[in-house]
């Protein structure tokens, strides 16, 4: 009997989960806390929940700082760690943070159990938790735990693709690091929610490859809307929706995918997502409700597997912010 095209994408969507949920994650487990700190989910999602009462844009900042984290040389809370050359005093991190809500975090989770739960390991929680809040418990996963806090930062060790970089040089990066062409479309669809500077977006503006015109791929009347925010020579650096569907651009959704293909990508590389022949199938797919924030969820999960130390290679920090070794910061 022929199956019905809803049960094959069903099928396609489980067969999905499931791979990504048998990917290696090594050393990592569900309730790995589970006899030396059995609450830590649930001081971690309090003290998040009472955090993003107050200010939701930790959501975007906290997804953004677990991939700067993640991607550079693993999730090892390198990132985290203070100094004059550590890793976030590198460009790409300079508008990074969220390091507060980390540091409010582990002084909860030490009050309950101390020296025991990696900073890596709070970054991924706290992240999960915020996803979940700004897609308003629709995007809920489940992360396993086990990771080390590394013992290296440096801002010479940063690598992260850089908004003007093509689709194929980007993907060059991710396979690098083991992950499929989709985890890369689904991992930028992190652009579903937060901000850019108009330092990102001016040449797409005003001088794009150098025409002194804008960027003809972006919908001109977004590019009339965008140059009022970012006149040229303002002095001023305003905050432009990556999600350029008003009623969701602080929402985890898949509006994003749809903003894209209606050529309101702020980024050259979302736009790109959108056009490039190895993107923009699996965009229109996730722009037409292609299961977007499962798929987000198990994305992140194997994100969040990544380059991760053990206890040979890393260490549980007391403070976020220093490690034990003085000389880790290089
Ligand atoms: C792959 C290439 C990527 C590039 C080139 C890129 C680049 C950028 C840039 C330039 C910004 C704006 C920074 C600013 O103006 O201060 C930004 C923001 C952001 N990015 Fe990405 N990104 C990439 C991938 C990702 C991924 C994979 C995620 C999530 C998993 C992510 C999550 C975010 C979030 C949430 C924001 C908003 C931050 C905020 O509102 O504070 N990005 N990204």
């Amino acid at each position: 009997m022929a199956m019905k095209n809803s049960t094959i994408s069903a099928l396609i969507v489980f067969l999905a989960l499931l791979s990504s949920s048998h990917f290696s994650y090594g050393q990592l487990r569900l309730g790995f806390y589970n006899e030396t700190c059995p609450n830590v989910e649930q001081i971690v999602s309090q003290v998040v929940q009472d955090a993003f009462s107050k200010n939701s844009t930790l959501a975007p900042l906290m997804i953004r700082l677990y991939f700067h984290d993640c991607f550079s040389n693993g999730c090892d809370a390198s990132l985290l760690l203070d100094g004059r050359t550590s890793e976030k005093t590198a460009p790409p991190n300079l508008s990074v943070d969220g390091y507060a809500l980390i540091d409010t975090v582990k002084t909860a989770v030490e009050k309950n159990c101390t020296g025991v739960v990696s900073c890596a390991d709070i970054i991924a929680l706290a992240t999960r938790d915020l996803v979940n809040l700004a897609s308003g418990g629709k995007a809920r996963y489940e992360i396993p735990t086990g990771r080390f806090d590394g013992r290296v930062s440096s801002a010479l060790l940063v690598k992260l693709p850089g908004p003007e970089m093509s689709v194929s040089a980007t993907f060059k990066m991710f396979e690098d690091r083991n992950f499929t062409i989709t985890d890369m479309v689904l991992l930028l669809g992190g652009h579903t929610i937060g901000v850019t500077h108009c330092s990102f977006i001016m040449d797409r503006l005003y001088n794009f490859n150098n025409t002194k015109n804008s960027d003809p791929a972006m919908d001109p009347n977004l590019v009339k809307e965008l140059k009022k925010d970012c006149p040229q020579n303002s002095g001023e650096n305003k905050r432009i929706n990556l999600d350029q569907n008003v009623s969701s651009s602080n929402i985890v959704d898949a509006s994003f995918y749809k903003q894209i293909k209606s050529r309101r990508g702020i980024l050259k590389i979302d736009d790109l997502l959108a056009t490039d022949a190895m993107t923009k199938q699996t965009v229109t797919d996730f722009a037409n409700g292609n299961d977007f924030l499962a798929r987000f969820g198990q994305a992140m999960v194997k994100l969040g597997a990544f380059g991760v130390k053990d206890k040979s290679t890393g260490e549980i920090r007391t403070s976020c912010r220093s490690c034990k070794n003085l000389l880790c910061v290089a």
